[in-house]
């Protein structure tokens, strides 16, 4: 039976990349006999517009049933006025958390084509290839009370709640090693273990699964000097596991290590490989329609998808083959763009793409 891809091209630049990643998609679809199905849907601005909320039941109840999401990016100016609870983010928040997304993978890899774009020094980010894994559905961004102000002594007065069940901690823990396996046997888990007892937590259950992995080399970081050596000495790291918060952070500091936003990639998957794939861009609503975006970041994730929930790592492999033929070609959409190469729109580089994977 085929398997069912859900596509959601959202606002603002997210359809001009979908267009270009979906080409791709459908190219590695006949050449690899992947039997996917592809059917859309909307989510953010484009689902208020069509049906009033950023998430419709329907299209959570098709995104339920599909074995994978491509999503582009979501809001932007149009609906920036609309009241907090139905905004074009709400669509993306509720999307992850009903599905079960708890793992959101985040490689930051510089091709080496693209090492003059990075603001760090050659020698300290040339052939970095690291992996963010970060909790996605639990922590201080969901942990209750929160989202109140009291009133107390007569001032105001905020708070958050950072919780983690040894059950969160397990399964996230159980990725990172997972991913360490099938790369360099390399992890670095970061916490607060030195204040947090959440952290504490999150330590002692990491310490517990890695017993079942004997060949992984683990290690912890406190999340203050993680931030820390990102920068100083980037490659030390492999593959580094973390709560939802500090992932957040961690992992937007990694992505900029490799110099263009427009070239990263992600995946959001549940404890069945089932997934979310998204450029880890916005929506660019200051370049949105001209065909300016880099459709790379989109494309990548889709070799995330064919990897992870459909288990092709052939497919994959060809995909990032061709991403790297046509940076080798000297192609660059502006935001990568440096002196001697030729720039080209969304749709060109889409092309060329698909253009280099046939010849694979
Ligand atoms: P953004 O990522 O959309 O844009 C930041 C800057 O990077 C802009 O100058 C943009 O032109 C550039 N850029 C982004 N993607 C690019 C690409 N593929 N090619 C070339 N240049 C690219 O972030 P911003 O401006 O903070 O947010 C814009 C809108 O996107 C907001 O409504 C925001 O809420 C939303 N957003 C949505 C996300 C999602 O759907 N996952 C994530 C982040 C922001
Ligand atoms: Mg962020």
């Amino acid at each position: 039976m085929s398997k069912k891809v859900l596509v959601l091209p959202g606002d603002g630049i997210g359809p001009e990349i979908i267009a270009e990643a979906v080409k791709v998609l459908n190219l590695a679809n006949e050449k690899y006999n992947l039997d996917l199905e592809l059917v859309e849907g909307e989510l953010g601005g484009a689902a208020i517009d069509k049906h009033g909320v950023p998430l419709a039941d329907s299209t959570l109840a098709l995104a339920r049933e599909v074995d994978a999401v491509l999503l582009g990016a979501v809001g932007g100016p149009k609906w920036d006025t609309i009241e907090k609870s139905i905004r074009p983010e709400r669509g993306l928040l509720k999307i992850r958390s009903e599905l079960g997304l708890f793992a959101n993978l985040r490689p930051a890899i510089l091709y080496p084509q693209l090492a003059d774009a990075s603001s760090l020094k050659p020698e300290v980010v040339s052939g970095l290839d690291i992996l963010i894994v970060r909790e996605l559905t639990g922590g201080i961004y969901f942990g209750t009370p929160r989202d109140q102000v009291v009133l107390e002594n007569g001032e105001r007065k905020a708070f958050d709640t950072l919780p983690y069940s040894e059950s969160e901690i397990r399964r996230i823990a159980r990725v990172g090693f997972d991913m360490a396996m099938v790369r360099n046997k390399k992890l670095c888990s970061v916490d607060k273990a030195n204040v947090l007892a959440s952290s504490q937590l999150w330590r002692e259950v990491v310490e517990e699964v890695a017993k079942d992995y004997p060949e992984v080399e683990l290690s912890h970081m406190y999340v203050d000097n993680a931030a820390m050596q990102l920068v100083r000495a980037p490659k030390q790291f492999d593959v580094v596991v973390t709560d939802n918060m500090f992932g957040d952070i961690l992992s937007d500091e990694a992505s900029m290590l490799t110099g263009s936003i427009g070239m990263l990639p992600s995946a959001s998957l549940d404890s069945n490989n089932k997934g979310m794939y998204e450029p880890c861009h916005g929506s660019a609503p200051d370049i949105a329609g001209k065909g300016l975006a880099n459709p790379l970041a989109t494309i990548l994730s889709v070799s995330m998808m064919l990897r992870y929930s459909f288990s092709q790592a052939g497919a994959a492999d060809a995909i990032e083959q061709a991403v790297s033929d046509v940076l080798d070609q000297g192609l660059r959409t502006g935001d990568i763009m440096s002196e001697g190469m030729r720039k080209v729109g969304t749709a060109e580089m889409g092309d060329a793409v698909v253009a280099a994977l046939q010849q694979l």
